[in-house]
């Protein structure tokens, strides 16, 4: 699949986004090895610290039917009635993300007449792994 389909297929999902208290949508498109896409916004709560990020909505709905690996997640988010869109994923989602990414996974940001291409490899050195 395209990374210029992938991050539509992202900015559909932003428009599911629940973000009544930050006005802040993020959608994510994340592809498995397999060819599947899933698909996540983030859903905030009333109690602040309840909110799920988008990435790991897509990426623990992924893995709960069964996918283990994935090759590419596109991000798309951004203040309601802003222009454009970069966010890039959080900490707490980098490190959730490279559970099952490996390090050429590749992070789509920006929008899809904008595309900006890192892996997580570049959005998260050095990351935290139990001994094998
Ligand atoms: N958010 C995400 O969905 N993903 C990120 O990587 C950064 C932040 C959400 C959480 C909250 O609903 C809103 O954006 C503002 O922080």
């Amino acid at each position: 699949m395209e990374y210029k389909e992938l991050m539509q297929l992202a900015e559909e999902a932003r428009e599911r986004a629940y973000a009544p208290y930050s006005h802040f949508r993020v959608g994510v498109a994340l592809l498995s090895t397999s060819g599947k896409v899933y698909m996540g916004c983030n859903i905030e709560n009333a109690s602040y610290g309840a909110t799920m990020c988008a990435e790991r909505t897509a990426l623990f709905k992924a893995v709960s039917e069964g996918e283990r690996e994935f090759s590419a997640i596109a991000i798309s988010g951004a203040a309601e009635g802003q222009q454009g869109s970069f966010c890039a994923p959080c900490g707490i989602c980098r490190q959730a993300l490279s559970e099952f990414c490996s390090t050429e996974c590749a992070v789509i940001l920006g929008d899809s007449d904008n595309l900006k291409v890192y892996t997580m490899g570049e959005l998260l050195p050095l990351s935290f792994r139990l001994p094998d």
